[in-house]
């Protein structure tokens, strides 16, 4: 493991650094494809981006990491909607050039297509997911169709009306396709995320805790802040 773990006084500067850590892959010039993440965490990561007018997207390709099964894709939480609400309405971007696993695209092929993702940025659930790769994924796995976790469901109640409204399914990229990312930024916040990433990072590398796995990444920073 080559990891780095970064605790920082404020979200504010959790979302200043990973949006820097963007910026400077899009500014080395060559074509760069991400992968991205939804929920809380990155939404000051995308705020600053968005402020950023220099960046040129035009040669930037995103992969996000899931994308719910059973709501409409205009429904205001799908994670279509999420991420133009929070950044590709406001970047040029070509739209071309943004991807989201669905049901029936081989979305590793494509991603291989491009020559794999340069940097991908992940948020972790209480139970230790990534993307939403729950308890139990193999770490071979590959995009598919998941099950939600209760604990997953309880977490995303707070996003819609009632707890019934909340997906039980997602596609999702699987535990292989992120361990290919050249380089991966884990971004966390709140002390109630600590013990998950002390289990990941310096416990037993487990399928029950599928961020373990990062352990085995040598390109891997996280950053924390309470
Ligand atoms: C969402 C995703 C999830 C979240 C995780 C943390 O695209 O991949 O793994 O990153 O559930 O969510 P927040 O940031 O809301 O705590």
């Amino acid at each position: 493991m080559k990891a780095l773990f970064r605790k920082v006084g404020s979200y504010e500067k959790l979302s200043q650094l990973a949006a820097l850590e963007i910026k400077k892959k899009i500014q080395g010039g060559n074509p760069i494809k991400l992968g991205l993440p939804t929920g809380d965490t990155p939404i000051g990561m995308y705020k600053e981006l968005v402020k950023d007018s220099n960046i040129d997207w035009w040669n930037v390709t995103t992969f996000n990491l899931d994308e719910y099964i059973g709501i409409d894709i205009n429904h205001s939480e799908s994670y279509k909607n999420f991420m133009n609400r929070n950044l590709f309405n406001h970047i040029d971007i070509d739209k071309f050039n943004v991807w989201f696993p669905d049901q029936t695209d081989d979305y590793d092929a494509m991603i291989q297509a491009v020559g794999g993702l340069d940097l991908t940025i992940l948020g972790i659930g209480a139970n230790g997911h990534i993307a939403f790769n729950e308890p139990g994924s193999p770490f071979n796995s590959t995009t598919r169709v998941v099950d939600l976790d209760k604990q997953t469901i309880e977490d995303n109640a707070r996003f819609f009306n009632s707890i019934e409204e909340v997906p039980t399914q997602a596609v999702t990229m699987g535990l292989e396709t992120i361990m290919k990312s050249h380089e991966i930024l884990l971004i966390a916040k709140g002390k109630k995320k600590l013990d998950i990433i002390q289990k990941a990072m310096f416990g037993e590398i487990t399928e029950e805790v599928p961020a373990s796995i990062l352990q085995e990444h040598d390109n891997l920073t996280i950053l924390y802040c309470e």
